[in-house]
């Protein structure tokens, strides 16, 4: 049987939709990489859930396959979010292959990196920028979606969480069990919740025997659940987690003290040092706000936190691909060499 995508491949744990309603790229089903290099530096066996090999390059896609087919069946003929560019990217996307709906997204201006924001354009969205943050674009959106007939497709579209739990039984079905922890980037906080009732679903099914203690990250400038209250002008190099009061605070605590873990915060420098080491030494090309999963291990082992839970499973999600963010992979890097064009150059350049 060829691949079907995420609806129909796991459409007896998802709210029923007809099948004609299935807008689908053929989404996930993504590789769960073994990484030997951060295996060893913390003494885990470490999986990377690399979402960026999405159709659109980031998790989004899970619940907007769900999203974006549900607003179909219920003949919707515009979607609308706010977002930090991975939302728009996909929304744009699945309201193009749905062919009956437009798609409007709401940015904050001059915080989107370069290829989310082209996504969203090729895409025939319509773009609008704010002089704002992204909690006042998802504000807006609220105020839209609540007074026009205009459905809002973020993760508060309890669609998405079902879509994005998916990503949880793809772990189990790859491992035959849940790992022993779970890491996570942490911006609006939908993902973490989506993971954890997907653990949990699977678990209640028979399925998995263990539930994973989830371990969410989120950006040291953008940390409201680490402080426990809002953050009024979040800032971080992770543009896609720059978000200072998130939609699904609670549930992303249920989800740690349910599961026995933590929500901490990493630096800037902690995720690009992380960003580095994972595209140096593993071969692994994540978007800045993915790497904050790897930083927290990191820095979680550094600190002693596995100490006890030596060859213990963990998986850290990637939730978007490298490309996305060019600008900051060149800045981090610093720029390549340029040469003569002769051989001798070349060799010279090499140490030949
Ligand atoms: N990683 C990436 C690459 C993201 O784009 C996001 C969220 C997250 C992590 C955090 O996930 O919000 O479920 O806690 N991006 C949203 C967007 C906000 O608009 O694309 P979360």
């Amino acid at each position: 049987m060829p691949y079907e995508g995420l609806i129909r491949t796991y459409r007896k744990y998802l709210p029923e939709i007809k099948d004609e309603s299935i807008v689908t790229l053929l989404e996930c089903n993504t590789p769960l990489i073994p990484s030997e290099d951060l295996s060893r530096r913390t003494g885990l066996n470490v999986y990377l859930k690399y979402e960026g090999l999405n159709p659109t390059g980031s998790f989004k896609d899970r619940g907007m396959t769900m999203a974006i087919s549900m607003a179909k069946e219920n003949n919707a003929k515009v979607v609308m979010c706010a977002s930090t560019g991975n939302t728009s990217a996909s929304a744009a996307a699945y309201a193009a292959k749905s062919g009956t709906m437009e798609c409007v997204v709401i940015i904050p201006e001059g915080n989107i990196a370069l290829g989310k924001l082209a996504q969203a354009m090729i895409h025939k969205a319509k773009v609008i920028q704010i002089r704002g943050n992204f909690d006042d674009a998802l504000n807006i959106v609220k105020e839209v979606t609540d007074s026009y007939p205009v459905e809002l497709v973020n993760s508060i579209n309890p669609y998405r969480i079902e879509g994005q739990k998916t990503a949880a039984f793809e772990v189990c079905d790859v491992l035959g069990d849940a790992p022993h922890f779970h890491a996570i980037p942490v911006g609006n906080a939908g993902n973490i919740t989506a993971y954890w009732k997907g653990y949990n679903e699977y678990e209640a099914a028979g399925i998995s025997e263990r539930l994973p203690k989830m371990l969410g990250f989120q950006a040291a400038g953008a940390a409201p659940i680490v402080h426990g209250h809002p953050i009024e002008k979040p800032e971080t190099i992770a543009t896609a987690i720059r978000i200072g009061n998130p939609a699904s605070w609670k549930q992303a605590e249920a989800a740690r003290d349910e599961s026995g873990g933590l929500i901490d915060m990493v630096t800037d420098e902690e995720i690009l040092e992380a960003y580095k080491i994972l595209a140096a030494h593993t071969g692994v090309f994540c978007e800045p706000a993915s790497a904050a999963s790897v930083a927290g291990m990191l820095k979680l082992s550094e600190a002693g936190y596995f100490e006890d839970d030596r060859g213990a499973t963990i998986v850290c999600t990637l939730t978007g691909h490298g490309l996305k963010d060019p600008n900051t992979a060149i800045k981090a890097i610093a720029e390549p060499v340029t040469v003569d064009n002769n051989l001798m150059a070349v060799l010279k350049e090499i140490g030949l």
